[in-house]
């Protein structure tokens, strides 16, 4: 079985893949380290010198391509991977994936994002915090349609990792 965790940019995905992978004596796979790795840049440069659209495109084949060749692995997505090229609807309709939203409240992920942004960049450029959150408030709720259509939603607010990992586990197993 192959576990799939999604969720806003913050929102925990890498920190909670590390754990859960090394409690469940599984592979832990982050997809953008996946993708900076074959492609021998940083996601900034990518997205500067070659654009969104080419990242795009890029994600989708790494997550194929992990999907498909994996059976033991725990995979942390981009915030932005379920939301695009159908690869919610390939996530959903594989057999033997499941996939986990990692929900955060809007306060929580600003308070993570607002220090974190530079190596963002859908976000490293809003300068104001109030923008920040604006920003941030919009596109969760626009992505919130892909985001909801994940096989089990868990709550990270007001949780340690240890919390949430044992959460996943007893969820799952
Ligand atoms: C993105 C999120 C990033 C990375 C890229 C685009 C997005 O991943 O894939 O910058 O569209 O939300 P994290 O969620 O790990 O920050």
């Amino acid at each position: 079985m192959n576990i799939v965790l999604l969720g806003y940019m913050g929102c925990g995905k890498s920190s909670i893949g590390i754990d859960l992978a090394a409690k469940m004596n599984m592979e832990y796979i982050d997809l953008d380290n996946y993708i900076e790795k074959k492609e021998n840049k940083k996601i900034p440069q990518i997205f500067k010198d070659k654009g969104e659209i080419y990242f795009r495109k890029k994600e989708t084949e790494y997550l194929k391509e992990i999907i498909d060749s994996r059976t033991n692995t725990i995979l942390s997505l981009g915030g932005g991977t379920p939301c695009f090229s159908g690869n919610m609807e390939y996530i959903k309709e594989t057999e033997l994936v499941k996939s986990i939203y990692l929900k955060t409240s809007l306060d929580e992920l600003v308070k993570r994002l607002i220090v974190e942004k530079e190596k963002r960049p859908l976000i490293a450029h809003i300068s104001s915090d109030t923008e920040l959150k604006d920003f941030i408030r919009k596109h969760v709720f626009e992505r919130s349609f892909y985001y909801n259509q994940a096989a089990y939603h868990i709550s990270t607010d007001k949780k340690s990792i240890e919390e949430i990992v044992e959460e996943i586990d007893k969820t799952l197993f």
